[in-house]
């Protein structure tokens, strides 16, 4: 028999638990920085082969101003060989990065803005059509984030909603390179009423709030079969919100924003014989 638990496979049968948070610490910004989102892109296309990006809101919770780059784990622990770079504007906590590339609302628009890296310039900037946006289907006790971006086995995606939708949430397939809409799939869940998701081999995950110090992840929209599931699995959290959930299919670790400190929470998955 194997088990095919490999990194990066989607030979599972979905999230099953979810670890103790691990604190790694305060963004560079400071304490009075809750707002924000933070992960790491292990891409190929990463020149030095792995990358950790922290991005804080400023304190108004809506303003992405500026991020901040380490090649390394060592380098992010030490806060050591920072690159620090400035962008004119993000909008909310939505942002993910991907194969050196970021991803975010562009501030007060529908726009989807994909940014180099490498060069700290805008490669892509494109109207997500119909979106609802500035604080009108964020979520539940997150402002700002009516788009939020996830990664995921087969590449890159946006969670969002519609007027025409009335606000449920909606999941696109992303082509990377143009962020054309590949593909759209409409689920009966209402995105305020929900505080984050991720996506993992093109199932979203929503999570919701149960008290200050858990999180349950609650709900899933299966973009395969196009089925919506129930689950309960806790995420016990260290501060009351979690501002955002970036998942990294290469390591399988959810990268947490939890009201300005940056949290890791590994996954245990369903095996699946075969
Ligand atoms: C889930 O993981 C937690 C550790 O975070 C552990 O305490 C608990 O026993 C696990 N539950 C199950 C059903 O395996
Ligand atoms: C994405 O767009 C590029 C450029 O137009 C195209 O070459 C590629 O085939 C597209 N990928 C998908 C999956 O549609």
């Amino acid at each position: 028999c194997i088990f095919s638990l490999l990194t990066g496979s989607c030979g599972h049968g979905g999230i099953v638990n979810i670890s103790q948070p691990y604190v790694v610490q305060l963004n560079w910004r400071g304490f009075s920085f809750k707002y924000g989102s933070w992960g790491r892109d292990s891409s190929l296309r990463t020149p030095q082969k792995d990358l950790y990006w922290v991005a804080p809101l400023n304190p108004d919770g809506r303003l992405l101003e500026s991020y901040r780059l380490h090649n390394s784990y060592d380098d992010l622990l030490l806060l050591k060989n920072a690159r620090e770079l400035n962008i004119q504007y993000g909008e909310g906590s939505g942002t993910a990065v991907y194969n050196n590339f970021m991803y975010y609302n562009v501030y007060n628009s529908r726009d989807m803005g994909k940014l180099n890296l490498n060069t700290n310039t805008l490669a892509v900037r494109k109207t997500l059509p119909n979106a609802a946006y500035s604080n009108r289907f964020s979520y539940a006790g997150v402002g700002w984030q009516d788009m939020d971006f996830a990664v995921d086995e087969s590449g890159l995606w946006v969670i969002y909603s519609t007027e025409d939708n009335k606000g449920k949430v909606m999941i696109s397939k992303l082509n990377e390179t143009t962020l054309d809409v590949l593909h759209t799939w409409n689920t009966r869940q209402y995105k305020p009423s929900i505080s984050n998701a991720f996506i993992i081999c093109g199932v979203l995950y929503a999570t919701r709030p149960v008290n200050t110090r858990k999180e349950e992840i609650f709900y899933t929209y299966d973009t395969n079969t196009e089925q919506e599931g129930k689950i309960s699995i806790i995420m016990d959290k260290m501060l009351e919100t979690i501002q955002s959930i970036n998942y990294n299919p290469s390591d399988r670790v959810l990268y947490v924003y939890n009201d300005g400190y940056l949290v890791k929470y590994n996954l245990i998955f369903q095996p699946v014989l075969h």
